[in-house]
């Protein structure tokens, strides 16, 4: 984003406590759940929103990059969590 066309605050949802049951992990439902989340934001958006974010554990940061999620900073880079976000842009015109 150019700086001087940069706002204070973007609307965005966030994700909290996603998780898979152990049992079922790995088989593609995480997956399956951020693209349904993706699609439910850009399908009849009442919201407004443009990013989806999530404070991501060190563990799950693969799972986040590779659908589609970018790292915020690098400020906490050594942190337990970091922030991730996926900009809603890139599927829009799908
Ligand atoms: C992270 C989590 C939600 C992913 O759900 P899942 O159903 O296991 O993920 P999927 O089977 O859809 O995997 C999607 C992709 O991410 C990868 N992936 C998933 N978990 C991963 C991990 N821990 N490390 C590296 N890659 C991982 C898969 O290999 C897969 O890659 P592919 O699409 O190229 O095949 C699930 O593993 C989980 O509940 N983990 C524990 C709780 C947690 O960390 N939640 C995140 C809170 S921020």
């Amino acid at each position: 984003m150019p700086k001087n066309k940069r706002h204070k605050s973007y609307p965005a949802i966030k994700i909290g406590r996603f998780g898979v049951n152990s049992n079922f992990q790995a088989q593609g439902i995480g997956n399956m759940i951020v693209d349904y989340l993706k699609q439910l934001f850009v399908d009849n958006n009442r919201t407004g929103c443009k990013f989806i974010t999530v404070d991501a554990y060190r563990q799950s940061l693969q799972f986040y990059k590779r659908n589609g999620f970018e790292f915020l900073t690098i400020k906490d880079e050594n942190d337990d969590t970091r922030l991730m976000y996926f900009d809603l842009i890139k599927i829009v015109s799908q």
